[in-house]
């Protein structure tokens, strides 16, 4: 029986049969003579996700002072069965289009150029691929799991596919070939997992080469500057010897726009990884400490959004960040952890050192769940109990203008507000699907789901992502402002109300609303809340007092 995997658009892609992955390999190799005939590089990007497909964009795009392409490259996905997203990439890719979407629209353009006009992309699912590689580009995923909500001490790295990943790349790649790591790894991986796992399988193949390992993270931001924020973005990098060292320097300097943006180049790669993880150990930090002061700000008439705006003007204090419903997206939920875990893990401590980090994390996990008491508090003021109340939540994603919708604060409000009984809906112009609900059983991986820390979900899978504003707004209950996408800071209090069909319960997760529209909601009969802030306790005192002021007789 062929098995298919099914597009967000409904497309059928077949799945290859075991016959032909050997036509596939022969394609590729003949691809891979006449790309060397022109004098390209074979790059073989492993991974194609958020972060390796516009990789392995950014490197097929690479052109020499000439103006000529001067690398070919090979994205490689791996083959599942189950009808995820992934399996998608490779033949979608092959077409030159983006399975990620995004607000960037170079996305999208570099895609199709190479992969249609200057034929320097190709994707697929055959891992023989790596053979054909002189670099090979690890963009695979490396998780940590945590085992309870909101403590992020009782979890553990995943390096399953980073693992499985090594192993099958020391099987298969040319013994001169530079395997370049870009994938957030607990500290010491590239040298005491990554390097030994390849240089057994050289072992095992006969071979007495010293493998060629490097590990340069990425920063890559989703978003409107996706394929800017990989190439044009200043890059770290370390390699496990002098050769691994001069190999990646030169791949990096020929691939990112270093001229502008420098490398930097460490001694170890644990010092390339351990930058990766104190960075954003460092951002998770810098969210979490508002935290308290965004109930601070609740609690005591603040606007939490002007306290920031106001400090932010003092240069020193620029990167100050308004914090949203939880610190979602791949990265920063994770990468503290897997710092803690290396350290006992990889390198045999067993004291505990870590303060911050972890706490970090666990209050930035933690923090959406508050968005439900607001979200109860304020129909409670207008009378309506949470219980089967509807809610539309505006935006899936973890931030404005991408459609990734991994550790979203949203997807905690939603959990939460099921819990307790309200019935939810839910409006994201960059998701078509959200998986973590639609495939609850099987996403990120069979008992994975964040669905696990609370109950009464089952209907959740049922839920899917309206892409009609005017119709999720029908009839509401309560509106939750939880991204901030284009799409919403400009939506009138008028109109929603309008298409509420009444007054409504208006939730400003993400320093939305300004105190114009905030007034105007409360004008319009609505209860407003936010978090952070506090001053809308003095807006609806306000208006409830122009409300009740007698109007003053007219004169003559
Ligand atoms: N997403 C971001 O914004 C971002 C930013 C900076 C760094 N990173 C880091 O980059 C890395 C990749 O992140 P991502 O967001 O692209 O993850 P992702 O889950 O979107 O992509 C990983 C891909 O690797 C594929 N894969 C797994 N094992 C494979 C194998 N054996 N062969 C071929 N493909 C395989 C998976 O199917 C998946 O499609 C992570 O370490 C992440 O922490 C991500």
């Amino acid at each position: 029986m062929p098995q298919y995997s099914i597009s967000p658009t409904g497309e059928r892609f077949q799945l290859p049969g075991t016959e032909d992955y050997s036509i596939e390999f022969e394609r590729l190799k003949r691809l891979a003579l006449e790309q060397r005939e022109l004098g390209r590089e074979i790059v073989v990007v492993m991974g194609l996700g958020f972060v390796g497909a516009v990789m392995a964009a950014v490197v097929a795009d690479t052109e020499n002072k000439e103006g000529k392409p001067t690398k070919f490259v090979i994205g490689m996905q791996r083959n599942a069965t189950a009808q995820l997203p992934e399996l998608l990439e490779a033949p979608l890719l092959n077409r030159g289009i983006s399975t990620v979407s995004s607000e960037d629209p170079e996305v999208s353009s570099i895609i199709n150029r190479c992969a249609n006009e200057k034929k320097t992309l190709t994707a697929t699912y055959t891992y023989d691929a790596l053979k054909l590689g002189d670099v090979i580009v690890v963009d695979v995923q490396c998780d940590y799991l945590k085992e309870s909500l909101g403590n992020v001490r009782e979890g553990r790295a995943d390096m399953a596919a980073l693992e499985e990943s090594l192993e099958i790349i020391g099987q298969n790649i040319d013994p001169h070939a530079l395997v370049l790591i870009e994938t957030t790894v607990a500290p010491g991986t590239t040298e005491q997992v990554a390097y030994p796992i390849i240089k057994k399988m050289f072992r095992k193949r006969g071979l007495r080469n010293d493998p060629l390992v490097a590990h340069s993270f990425e920063r890559v931001m989703p978003g409107e500057n996706y394929v800017s924020s990989i190439r044009d973005f200043w890059r770290v990098c370390s390699g496990v010897n002098e050769e691994a060292t001069r190999r990646v320097v030169k791949f990096l300097n020929e691939v990112i726009n270093t001229e502008k943006f420098p490398l930097t180049v460490l001694d170890r790669p644990i010092e390339s990884e351990t930058a990766k993880i104190v960075e954003n150990s460092f951002r998770a930090t810098l969210l979490a400490f508002l935290d308290e002061w965004s109930l601070f700000s609740e609690r005591n008439g603040v606007d939490l959004l002007k306290v920031i705006q106001a400090i932010k003007v003092r240069p020193t204090h620029s990167n100050i960040i308004f914090p949203g419903p939880g610190i979602g997206g791949y990265c920063l939920p994770k990468d503290g952890g897997l710092g803690l875990w290396a350290y006992r893990h990889i390198h045999g401590f067993e004291d505990d050192i870590f303060k911050i980090t972890p706490l970090a994390i666990n209050i930035n996990d933690t923090r959406s769940l508050h968005v439900a008491q607001l979200t109860r508090d304020a129909l409670r003021n207008m009378g309506r109990p949470i219980a089967s109340a509807e809610i539309l939540v505006l935006g899936a994603s973890y931030r404005e203008d991408v459609g990734d919708t991994r550790y979203s604060g949203s997807e905690l409000i939603v959990r939460r507000l099921t819990e307790m009984g309200a019935e939810l809906r839910v409006h994201d112009p960059y998701v078509l699907h959200w998986w973590e609900f639609e495939k609850q059983d099987e996403y990120p991986a069979s008992s994975q789901s964040l669905k696990r820390f609370f109950r009464g979900q089952e209907k959740l899978k049922d839920l899917r992502v309206e892409q009609n504003l005017e119709k999720a707004l029908h009839g509401i209950d309560s509106i939750l402002f939880a991204v901030r996408h284009k799409h919403y800071l400009d939506l009138h209090p008028d109109e929603v109300v309008r298409n509420a069909g009444g007054p409504l319960a208006v939730i400003d997760c993400f320093g939305i609303l300004d105190d114009a529209k905030i007034k105007r909601y409360f004008e319009l009969g609505c209860e407003v809340k936010g978090l952070g802030r506090g001053h809308v306790k003095r807006i609806k005192d306000q208006v409830r007092a122009e409300r009740e002021q007698p109007k003053k007789p007219p004169k003559g």
